[in-house]
């Protein structure tokens, strides 16, 4: 297992690209299951989430080959609807196989994906879903076993606008016959940018991005050639390393179109932002405490949560923190705590009580974006931090310690 090694505090300076977005591109590999054409997928990050779903693919007979940044999937001899614990285990994000395989193949046989450190994390309104379109489906030995004749168009209801659970139904009613409404949608711009690649390929689809969503069946897709979005998280992460060094630094590709939420958050926190040319001028300014509530796209984004608090441990004052989407997305505050925050956890809220400095120690990843948040600690702490079981920040950051090298961070990876 490899560790990150920091040596804080230091300032950053120069410019930062981002990548393509690891929660649009793990959608649209899936999508690929729904023709029998070639997919290419142009901007794809390359990261162990990218990489495990690769796997999944050419485990279900599709090709899948990736070549720099571009990745192409061919479903043509699709041979398995069977998605197997060890693979969906690693990557709750299989599940999005759920839905393209029962358009394209009419039966599915995909482990459930079980927990994660941040929250149960359910499939219940996927499986509720599928069944209410025609789906005939099982619970079984931990997996859900599935068949349809054909998926037939439906209204469905989410009573929480599921992100993935929105992605896996508008994959399958992309092919059902008749027309599929889903009241109360997610309109995170990654499920549209899925949207965008679904009607390139020939699918009816209205309403992406707002909370009712239409797709009107039809009986074949073609093939696609497509463009990942920006990776929004890991722009806003960028953001959060200037802030919690007070650093100038340029970012990028950053998607602003997707990012209002993280800009105001920045703004109030004490950042100061101009346009350049090609993404941002973000600056660090003095840091000031503030409220943060997550919430469904067009608020806050939970993914941000950890990356923010970290800024927030060296305010002046005291914050306050809601997490209201997932009931355990906490585990990086123990840790921050070991640097010398002062963060107390009550229910959903955390008190960021803010301190004068970190100082460097050993902390612990727990899940992908804690780990940010220990990075961007460790940037600001004063001497050695080491971050241990980085591989959680492998699934979602690409070459992250390189990119904060090119801005003048002192991080490197060695063997744990
Ligand atoms: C997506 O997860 C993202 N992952 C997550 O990003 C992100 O944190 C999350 O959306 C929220 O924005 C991908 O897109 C691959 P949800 P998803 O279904 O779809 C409950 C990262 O860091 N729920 O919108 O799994 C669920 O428990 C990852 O990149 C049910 O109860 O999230 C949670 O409390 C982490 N039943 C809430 O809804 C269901 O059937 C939101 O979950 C589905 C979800």
């Amino acid at each position: 297992m490899d560790k990150f090694v920091i040596e804080g505090p230091t300032k950053l300076k120069g410019k930062a690209v981002v990548s393509g977005s690891k929660n649009a591109s793990l959608p649209m590999m899936a999508a690929a299951i729904l023709t029998d054409k070639d997919v290419i997928l142009n901007n794809v990050p390359n990261l162990r989430d990218i990489d495990t779903m690769c796997q999944l693919m050419l485990k279900l007979g599709c090709e899948c080959e990736r070549e720099d940044k571009t990745l192409k999937i061919n479903c043509a001899n699709i041979s398995s609807d069977f998605a197997p614990y060890d693979l969906v285990r690693k990557m709750r994000a299989s599940i999005l196989v759920f839905g393209p395989l029962m358009a394209r193949l009419r039966s599915a046989h995909v482990s459930l994906p079980g927990g994660c450190a941040i929250g149960v994390r359910p499939v219940n309104l996927h499986i509720n879903a599928i069944r209410s379109m025609g789906g005939d489906v099982d619970i079984e030995n931990g997996y859900i076993i599935a068949k349809t004749e054909r998926l037939r168009g439906e209204t469905i209801y989410f009573d929480i606008p599921t992100v993935t659970g929105t992605e896996n139904v508008m994959m399958a009613a992309v092919l059902a016959s008749g027309k599929t409404v889903i009241k109360n949608a997610a309109r995170e711009p990654e499920v549209v940018d899925l949207a965008k690649m679904l009607k390139k390929m020939g699918a009816k689809i209205e309403g992406e991005g707002e909370s009712v969503i239409e797709i009107e069946g039809v009986d074949y897709l073609d093939g696609v050639e497509y463009t990942v979005m920006p990776d929004r998280i890991e722009a806003g992460t960028f953001m959060c390393a200037a802030l919690i060094t007070q650093s100038e630094i340029e970012i990028e590709n950053a998607p602003l179109f997707a990012m209002d939420a993280i800009l105001d958050k920045f703004v109030e926190v004490g950042g100061e932002y101009e346009l350049a040319e090609n993404g941002l001028i973000v600056r660090g300014r003095q840091i000031k405490p503030t409220m943060i509530k997550t919430a469904v796209y067009p608020g806050f984004p939970t993914d941000m949560q950890a990356q923010f608090m970290a800024v927030l441990s060296l305010a002046k004052g005291t914050s306050i923190i809601e997490e209201t989407i997932f009931e355990n997305r906490f585990m990086h505050v123990a840790e921050l705590n070991r640097l010398g925050a002062n963060i107390v956890v009550s229910g959903s809220k955390a008190v960021v009580e803010g301190v004068d400095r970190l100082i460097g120690a050993s902390v612990m990843a727990t899940d992908l974006r804690a780990s940010a948040s220990l990075v961007l600690a460790g940037l600001a702490a004063h001497g050695r931090t080491e971050v241990l079981r980085i591989y959680h920040l492998d699934r979602g950051y690409e070459s992250l310690e390189k990119k904060l090298t090119q801005l003048g961070a002192k991080i490197w990876r060695e063997k744990q």
